[in-house]
């Protein structure tokens, strides 16, 4: 009887360890981050799995690459709802029926609803193209910040990945990374030295997250 018991106990440890986490990834535009990620989780058999897409672009390059993978998607914008707290609770509703524990923004154009925030405190991550808190805040994003890292004088940058709270850029940092500026550097070739960065950096910092987690 009691061996019997250990055996039903040891199956049910079984199951809660093969029990993948599951990811909801934000984007609005390329998605070559998420790329990088859904690749990443399947070459180092990370216990994850990518179950949703969530953009505010029914159109662009992360839809196209989770529909051709067999990713659910949900296209969601304010103006599809009469409220900005309509749209907070559609976003947290559906986040929950697809059972979601960790949320990735990548290239996500959009504040996060402060609800859905408080929701995932600790399970949402964000990566910057800057070695934070250096070039972040509002309206550092895309080519700017390159621009500003450039015109500052700078002579490295980098990528980071750090928890999303109510303010942007400003949650605790979990990884950071440096590339260097080079002499002859324009913004178009300091911002893909820095995403090839990302493309490396953002995987290791959701293995990195898993881990804590256990
Ligand atoms: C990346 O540079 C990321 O750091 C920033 O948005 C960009 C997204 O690029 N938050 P992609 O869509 O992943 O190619």
């Amino acid at each position: 009887m009691k061996q019997q018991h250990g055996e039903k106990k040891c199956k049910l440890m079984t199951i809660m360890t093969t029990n993948k986490t599951r990811i909801a990834v934000f984007c609005s535009g390329g998605g070559s981050n998420f790329k990088a990620l859904f690749q990443a989780i399947t070459a180092r058999q990370l216990s994850a799995e990518i179950v949703l897409c969530v953009s505010n672009r029914s159109q662009c390059g992360a839809m196209e690459f989770a529909h051709e993978n067999n990713i659910a998607t949900f296209h969601i914008t304010e103006k599809q709802f009469a409220s900005f707290d309509d749209f907070a609770a559609a976003m947290l509703q559906e986040l929950k029926k697809n059972q979601v524990n960790i949320i990735l923004l990548a290239g996500y154009m959009r504040k996060v609803p402060d609800v859905v925030v408080a929701a995932f405190s600790d399970k949402m991550l964000n990566i910057h193209p800057a070695l934070l808190p250096k070039f972040g805040g509002e309206g550092m994003y895309g080519i700017h910040v390159h621009t500003a890292v450039l015109a500052a004088g700078e002579t490295e940058t980098g990528a980071t990945v750090h928890f999303v709270n109510e303010e942007y850029d400003k949650g605790a940092l979990l990884l950071q990374r440096s590339v260097p500026v080079l002499s002859n550097d324009t913004p178009e070739t300091l911002a893909a030295r820095v995403l090839e960065c990302e493309h490396a950096l953002y995987p290791d910092a959701l293995e990195k997250l898993l881990t804590r987690q256990k």
